[in-house]
């Protein structure tokens, strides 16, 4: 089974957090590509979809929004699984403000995508530059961003969760055979 996970990542977490995807699901003995969504112009050889976006001003990257475009015949008729990161989550009722501010439900209706997995991301406002900065500070819908703005808060025990509960959902099983014998 070929498997895309696709990223849109404007500072490396998201991207991280794609590659630990792909290395988990690479267990169940499946062919996975982890690729920049931008990178994937065509989704026809692909059986299921793993996706995910850093969420920049209240909104996932135009990279996923373009993506949904060009690839909604495929994604329509595979399984997809969506994923958001960003720090609003780490708030109270962050998950439901995320699910209700950060992503495009009629969009996600459409394809028929209805597992969004929602994770905090990682922010170090040294890292990004002064415009970047405005925008945070002038888009951010939360209360608490200047508690939020050092950190790598990346939960690696929640994002392998929802992989499993993927992979369960799906029957995978591992394949030992595989596997280079450990001493
Ligand atoms: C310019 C900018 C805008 C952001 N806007 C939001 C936002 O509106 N809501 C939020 O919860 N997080 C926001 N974040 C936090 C990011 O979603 C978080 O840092 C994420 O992990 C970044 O992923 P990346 O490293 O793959 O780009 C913003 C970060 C930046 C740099």
């Amino acid at each position: 089974m070929n498997v895309l996970v696709g990223y849109a990542s404007a500072h490396g977490s998201t991207a991280e957090m794609a590659e630990f995807v792909g290395r988990l699901l690479h267990a169940y003995d499946l062919n996975v590509t982890v690729a920049p969504l931008n990178d994937v112009q065509d989704c026809s050889s692909y059986d299921l979809f793993v996706i995910g976006s850093a969420i920049h001003a209240g909104m996932w990257l135009q990279e996923m929004s373009l993506f949904l475009e060009r690839c909604a015949e495929a994604l329509t008729s595979h399984p997809t699984h969506l994923f958001i990161t960003c720090i609003r989550v780490l708030e109270p009722d962050g998950v439901e403000h995320s699910l209700e501010y950060y992503v495009h439900q009629p969009t996600l209706e459409k394809l028929g995508i209805d597992n969004i997995g929602v994770f905090a991301g990682k922010l170090d406002v040294n890292d990004i530059d002064w415009n970047e900065r405005w925008l945070l500070a002038s888009a951010y819908d939360g209360t608490e961003s200047s508690k939020h703005v050092n950190h790598d808060y990346r939960d690696w025990y929640a994002i392998a969760t929802w992989v499993h509960q993927i992979a369960k959902t799906m029957n995978l099983k591992p394949n030992f055979a595989q596997e280079e014998h450990v001493e």
